[in-house]
């Protein structure tokens, strides 16, 4: 109790709910896993994870997909908890690899699991561990919790999924029983917009309602030299002009592509508008020649020399292509007010924590290593959950600025969606059966271990689902094979409602002439009588004609006798067709239809001169 005292302590601000329900299990001994929305506060209980390593002499592995997500981490704690303490190993970097709380990237702590492992570690935590449905790269999220020391506990904090209860389900089963938090309620409102080409934003309501019209909304085809669209979305630059109009800067532009956000940022300098007032300006050359004062060559590179311009004018450029002493640099302007909009790709949607008034996407197609596809929910949200800073807005707004490409059905389609649940990704690489192999675990150990995967269990559960479907369908049969139907047997009436349904295609084929009542030898069946046509003239009544055989006239219906219209009648219908048929004479060229009797006679009765001609 002491210790969640001394940590709430730490903290400005009262813990939420399911903050303390997971202290509580970790503080219990037992392993957590979270999912909750960007932004949740999800840190604060991996914090809490590192507060008890310490307390107990115990070391903690934190890891993050993201090398830079790593390098923010580090900085973080070696704030909160003291350089001796942190470390961090990446591929790039090696601090301190004896502290207590390493930071290190998911890669690295995989190797480290299947070699000698690493001393009196008691926790790992797997920041975004939905990042376990990754195509590419889950495989390492499912690797390390099989092969995590059965001792060591797990704190996995993710995105909200919908199947975070199966998660822990399998966990339970391959490491150590883990508790399940799942909250989704978001800590600021979110709400959408829709941008047009023309730089109009719409509200996602009135979108929805077909209320707003949507400039460049239509999908549109290639143009006639064959080019699929020369413009599919609106300006940044007419965007942020609206987005600084409607007072909903800061923002974070994702473009799902590195030249996307490059070519943006020289637009935007192009234009050479500036979001900072004099005194703003005049902080940013300060934190830029700050920075160029500690490594002088940062400001030889031309795209650097190009951020910094963009810097002056408010405007920050944010990809894997970036330094990361410059993309610190923007991050902390970012933080401070002085940077007002940051084009960035989806990265720095995982983890980096640079909340925002609004965030703002390009499109919602992005291209993947299969070519392009449409954005799911989960990732939609991911970026989304960017816009709405904790105590400072009352409402986050996500725009979506309308790629022709997309459509508004595709657009909804997205927002309106649910949480996805996480497909394992698992697949067995030469690196991982290496390293397998190289533990020297026998076969059938190295065979457990493979089959422990979360793709192997969501197999097991499926193929266990579909016994059991099977199950009920056979004793289904079998109570229906019990039963003696009085009118035939089951073969049997199976044989005529296949017939029937045939019989009413065919009739529905031949239209209304069909539904006449005329049957086919295929609908017959034994013991119906069936009685030939008679009473006709043509070949059917020729009595040296064999009996037509189809069975169908027993049910035709005689004609009925048709009656014969009073005299009156007669006449207002002549009247009629004589008038149409003046009609037709008065417009020369107009096919004329083949006369009947009575209306050859109106016709007559056309002359020159006559009223209507
Ligand atoms: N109970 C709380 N009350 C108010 N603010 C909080 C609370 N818990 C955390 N915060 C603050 O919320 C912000 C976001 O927290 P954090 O980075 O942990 O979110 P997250 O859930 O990890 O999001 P992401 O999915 O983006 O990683 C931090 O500034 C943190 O200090
Ligand atoms: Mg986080």
């Amino acid at each position: 109790m002491e210790l969640l005292e001394q940590f709430r302590a730490r903290y400005p601000f009262p813990l939420d709910d399911f903050q303390l329900e997971a202290i509580r299990a970790i503080e219990g001994g037992q392993s957590v896993i979270v999912s909750a929305p960007t932004g949740a506060g999800k840190t604060l209980v991996a914090e809490f994870a590192i507060h008890m390593a310490l307390a107990t002499g115990k070391r903690i592995a934190y890891t993050t997909p993201l090398k830079a997500l790593s390098n923010q981490k580090f900085n973080d704690f070696t704030r909160a908890f003291g350089a001796e303490t942190v470390g961090i190993l990446t591929g790039d970097v090696k601090v301190n690899p004896h502290g207590r709380v390493l930071v290190m990237t998911t890669e690295i702590l995989r190797n480290a699991l299947y070699g000698s492992g690493l001393d009196d570690l008691g926790y790992i935590v797997l920041d975004e561990c939905h990042y376990m449905g990754d195509e590419a790269r889950g495989t390492v999220w499912e690797e390390i919790i099989v092969n995590a020391p059965t001792d060591v506990l797990l704190v996995g904090l993710s995105a909200t999924v919908a199947n975070v209860k199966e998660i822990a389900d399998w966990i339970s089963i391959v490491h150590r029983p883990i508790v399940p938090i799942f909250h989704p309620h978001r800590p600021v409102p979110l709400s959408y917009a829709v941008a047009d080409l023309a730089g109009e934003i719409h509200e996602i309501a009135e979108v929805r309602a077909g209320r707003a019209r949507l400039v460049g909304g239509e999908p549109r085809g290639p143009d006639d030299r064959g080019r699929w669209y020369t413009r599919r979305v609106v300006d940044p630059g007419v965007l942020i002009d609206g987005l600084e109009t409607r007072g909903w800067l800061p923002a974070i532009y994702f473009i799902f592509s590195r030249v996307g956000c490059e070519r943006a940022t020289d637009d935007v300098l192009a234009e050479g508008k500036s979001l900072l007032t004099a005194a703003q300006q005049s902080d940013v050359d300060h934190a830029i020649n700050e920075l160029i004062h500690d490594s002088p060559t940062v400001a030889e590179s031309l795209l650097n020399q190009t951020v910094f311009q963009a810097l002056r004018l408010g405007v920050g450029l944010h990809h894997a292509g970036i330094l990361p002493s410059l993309k610190r640099l923007i991050e902390l302007l970012f933080e401070r007010g002085l940077c007002r909009v940051v084009f960035a790709t989806e990265t720095m949607s995982l983890g980096i924590h640079m909340p925002a008034r609004s965030v703002v996407l390009q499109g919602l197609t992005k291209r993947t290593d299969r070519g392009f596809r449409s954005l799911s929910h989960n990732e939609l949200t991911q970026m989304a959950g960017r816009a709405g800073r904790r105590g400072i807005d009352p409402e986050g707004k996500c725009v979506i600025a309308l790629d022709a490409r997309d459509g508004v059905e595709d657009l909804l389609r997205v927002v309106d969606g649910s949480p996805e649940p996480i497909e394992s990704q698992f697949k067995l690489g030469y690196g991982s059966a290496a390293l397998l192999l190289g533990t020297g675990a026998p076969p059938e150990a190295l065979r457990r271990r493979i089959e422990s995967s979360f793709g192997q269990y969501q197999n097991l559960k499926r193929i266990r689902e579909l016994e059991a479907e099977v199950r009920t369908l056979e004793a289904a049969l079998a109570e229906i094979k019990r039963y003696e139907a009085p009118c035939g047997d089951f073969q049997r009436i199976g044989r005529y409602r296949r017939a029937r349904q045939e019989a009413e295609a065919r009739r529905q084929a031949l239209g209304r002439g069909g539904r006449r009542g005329e049957r086919t030898v295929a609908e017959a069946e034994t013991g119906r009588l069936a009685r030939p046509a008679q009473g006709r003239a043509g070949p059917r009544a020729d009595p040296r004609r064999p009996l037509d055989p189809r069975p169908s006239c027993a049910h035709r219906r005689a004609p009925a006798p048709r009656r014969r219209r009073p005299r009156e009648e007669r006449g207002r219908q002549a009247d009629l067709l004589g008038h149409a048929a003046l009609l037709r004479a008065a417009r020369p060229g107009t096919r004329r239809p083949r006369a009947a009797p009575s209306r050859r006679r109106a016709r007559a009765a056309v002359r020159p001169g006559a009223p209507g001609t």
